[in-house]
Order: structure tokens, then C-alpha cells, then sequence
């Protein structure tokens, strides 16, 4: 399973990026205003950086305009920063048209607020490369997020569809760990879900174990 990061934030992203487990970033018309990015150049800026930090990872890159014309001009804008920007279109009937035109022209899409089974149908039948169902987001209202991803998983591989599982809205590890049994193509979560997963209490005890233990032979054998 593929990780992506779900932020904007520059020195996060360079964190994830260290650790060495990155495989892309998503960010969204939220996260780019929590770090203060506004104005058509510094966004545009601002997702040329991010790429530069990523190297080879895919970068969602989100539309603001939600009319077909606008989406088809600022994807394309979008789309030539970076061979890997990745253009986020959210799920409305523009955005699907969008997804079609972006698709058939060679252009990557993520389709992005997707909250049921039968919106990512359409979006893999339109040709997005990437599906985001945000699991978060409906476990909030009490609806079983995991459940979702494990529908999309199953129609989409009863028809063979390539369109590409992101578990978006990822809140903590065990999403990340249930997306992986599930079969999710990719999760995309803050760095804290991520580095989430290192923590175990008999990891740490272990440890400190094994260096005391070290220290008193060292202290010994002097
Ligand atoms: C997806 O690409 C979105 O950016 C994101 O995962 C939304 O997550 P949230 O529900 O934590 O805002």
C-alpha cells in the first residue's frame, strides 16, 4: 500500500519524505489555506515545492473552480507544473465530465470528496486515476467508513477497473492498518497517523531493556 501524506506543510512533508516511506501528498483548498497560501502564483509555487521535495511521488493537486470550462483550465495549469501533479476534482457532474476530458487527454485526476459506492463507480468509469473516499469523514457521522473501501475494492475488482483505492481522511493507525488488510491501493493521512504505527509500549521497554543491559556487561568487564 502506497503512503501519502495529507498536508501542505513543507516541513512535514520533508519528515515523511526522511523517514523514508513516502510515496506522494495530497493536499486540499483546507490545507493549503492553514499554511497561508493564497494567490494563483504562490499556490502554484507552493505545489512546484512540494514536488521538488518528493522526487518521483504523485502530488494532488485540487481545482477551485467547480464549472467544467474552469476545472479544464486550471487542471491543465495544474497538470503542467510537474509530470507528477496529479489533478483533484471533487464529485459533481462537472467534475465527472472534467475527469473524462482529463483522462482522455493523458492527464492524471484523483477524484476527491467521494462518500459512497455508486460516486466511485462513476469516477472509475470516467477514468480518474485515483478514487478518494474519505473514510473520516463518515465515521464522524456514525457511518462505517472501512466498509466503503471495502465496497469500492470489491467493484473494482469484479470489472477490473485501474483507477487507484485512496483512502483519504485517514485519522489514525488503525485505519492505515485496516485499509492495508482491506486491500486499499493507497492512504493518504496526517504525519501523526503515520508515525503512529512506529509506537509499541514492548518496543520501548525492549529497548531500554537491552541497552541496561548492555551498559552493566560494558560496566562489568572494565
Ligand atoms: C483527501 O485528499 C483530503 O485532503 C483529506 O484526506 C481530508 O481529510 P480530513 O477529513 O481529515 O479533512
Amino acid at each position: 500500500m502506497k503512503f501519502f501524506i495529507d498536508t501542505a506543510n513543507l516541513d512535514q512533508i520533508k519528515e515523511a519524505h526522511d523517514l523514508g516511506v513516502l510515496d506522494g501528498v495530497t493536499t486540499n483548498p483546507s490545507l493549503m489555506a492553514k499554511e497561508g497560501i493564497s494567490g494563483r502564483d504562490r499556490v502554484l509555487q507552493h505545489y512546484k515545492d512540494i514536488c521538488s521535495i518528493v522526487g518521483e511521488g504523485d502530488v494532488s493537486a485540487e481545482v477551485i473552480a467547480t464549472d467544467f470550462e474552469g476545472m479544464i483550465k486550471e487542471g491543465e495549469e495544474l497538470a503542467a507544473l510537474h509530470p507528477n501533479i496529479v489533478v483533484k476534482v471533487p464529485m459533481i457532474k462537472d467534475g465527472v465530465k472534467a475527469i473524462k476530458y482529463f483522462s482522455d487527454k493523458g492527464i492524471r485526476t484523483n477524484c476527491t470528496l467521494v462518500f459512497s459506492a455508486g460516486q466511485a463507480l462513476l469516477a472509475a468509469k470516467a477514468g480518474a486515476s485515483y478514487v478518494s473516499p474519505f473514510i473520516g469523514r463518515l465515521d464522524d457521522i456514525s457511518v462505517d467508513g472501512l466498509e466503503l473501501i471495502e465496497q469500492i475494492r470489491v467493484i473494482y475488482d469484479n470489472y477490473g477497473y485501474n483507477t487507484e483505492i485512496l483512502a483519504a481522511s485517514v485519522r489514525h493507525p488503525m485505519h492505515i492498518i485496516k485499509c492495508a488488510e482491506i486491500g486499499a491501493d493507497v492512504m493518504t493521512g496526517p504525519l501523526s497517523a503515520i508515525m503512529a504505527l512506529l509506537k509499541h509500549p514492548l518496543t520501548d521497554s525492549g529497548l531500554a531493556q537491552f541497552l541496561a543491559d548492555h551498559k552493566k556487561a560494558a560496566e562489568a568487564s572494565k
